[in-house]
């Protein structure tokens, strides 16, 4: 008999990212301790899960729950676990309609019509939980990917959709002489003030239709994985036309293997993507070939082993 294993540990996956993005919405990492046998029951799977430790009666965050799951921890991963909880995990209920159709679900799952980013900004606080998550998943990330080429002869970076500013600081921090500028919607830039510091200066925006600032390097940061090809080409376009000669493209997203079956957390971005924006991930190979009939040439791409890899085109 073949081991069922792996199919076991598939059909439990999901009940053990609920239990944890419901114990987080519930405040358990934030020292909330809600009474009732049922929650009980929610504490001690945290326990088992290795999200919580106990000390005689009393439960306490483990190091990894502190560190990552506590709301104020500076580390924290809760804004994508609370996004996570409350957006994509309704969305990805309708998966095999988002696979037959080819289309996001926020009509199919929350009734909403619109461009992509009015969802995810529908509130105030679904807007905080997005872009605090791209921050939590974006710091672990930015440090490896402007460490991943060498970017010293470039003046200034415009960093396209930038969000709360984590690249925009890791390249400061790396390159101090860089001069870098955040390019966002006119809806985040407040909020991406409170984050960066005078350091970086913040440009509001929309990259598809107004005169992007000069740059002799712009980044994207998980954009192009947001949109239809169409579009990518556009930008890409518009990106290249902006670029001085010898100015380059930073491209932060996550590579597919080239023979496509890897890594497994990729395809599960790639199938994120479809749920809820109008992209997908893709293989260097493929950023390539876009990149290329966008008229870009050296194209190279590193694999970072942070949850971002990275991507340098130049123009000729
Ligand atoms: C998936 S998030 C990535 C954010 C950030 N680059 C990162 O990696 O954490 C996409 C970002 O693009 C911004 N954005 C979407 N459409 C835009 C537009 N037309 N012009 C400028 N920014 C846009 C959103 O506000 C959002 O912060």
């Amino acid at each position: 008999m073949t081991d069922p294993g792996p199919i076991l540990d598939l059909i439990e996956a999901f009940r053990r990212s609920k239990t944890m993005f419901a114990a987080v919405n519930l405040g358990i990492f934030d020292g909330e301790r809600p009474s009732g046998a049922a929650m009980d029951r929610l504490l001690e799977a945290c326990w088992a899960l290795g999200l919580l430790e106990k000390r005689g009666e009393e439960y306490m965050n483990a190091p990894v729950a502190d560190e990552y799951l506590r709301r104020s921890s500076p580390r924290t991963l809760s804004g994508y676990i609370r996004y996570s909880n409350s957006a994509l995990y309704p969305m990805w209920g309708h998966l095999e309609d988002a696979a037959i159709e080819g289309e996001p679900r926020w009509k199919q799952t929350f009734g909403s019509e619109g461009p992509i980013f009015a969802h995810f900004f529908k509130t105030d606080e679904a807007r905080r939980d997005f872009l605090m998550g791209m921050h939590g998943v974006g710091r672990l990330s930015s440090p490896a990917v402007v460490e991943a080429f060498d970017l010293t002869h470039f003046h200034h970076m415009v960093d396209l959709g930038g969000a709360t500013g984590h690249l925009a600081i890791a390249a400061r921090a790396r390159y101090p002489e860089l001069k870098v500028t955040l390019f966002e919607l006119p809806e985040v830039i407040e909020f991406a003030r409170e984050r960066v510091g005078d350091e970086v200066e913040l440009v509001a925006g929309d990259f598809f239709t107004d005169a992007l600032p000069e740059a002799d390097l712009y980044a994207v940061g998980r954009i192009l994985h947001d949109w239809s090809e169409d579009r990518i080409r556009g930008l890409l376009g518009r990106i290249h036309d902006s670029l001085p000669a010898r100015g380059g493209l930073l491209i932060a997203e996550r590579l597919l293997d080239e023979d496509r079956r890897g890594l497994v957390s990729t395809h599960m971005q790639s199938l994120n993507m479809l749920v809820c924006t109008e992209g997908r991930e893709r293989t260097l190979g493929e950023y390539d070939s876009l990149l290329r009939a966008a008229g870009f040439a050296e194209v190279r791409g590193r694999v970072t082993g942070a949850p971002l890899d990275a991507v340098l085109a130049t123009k000729p």
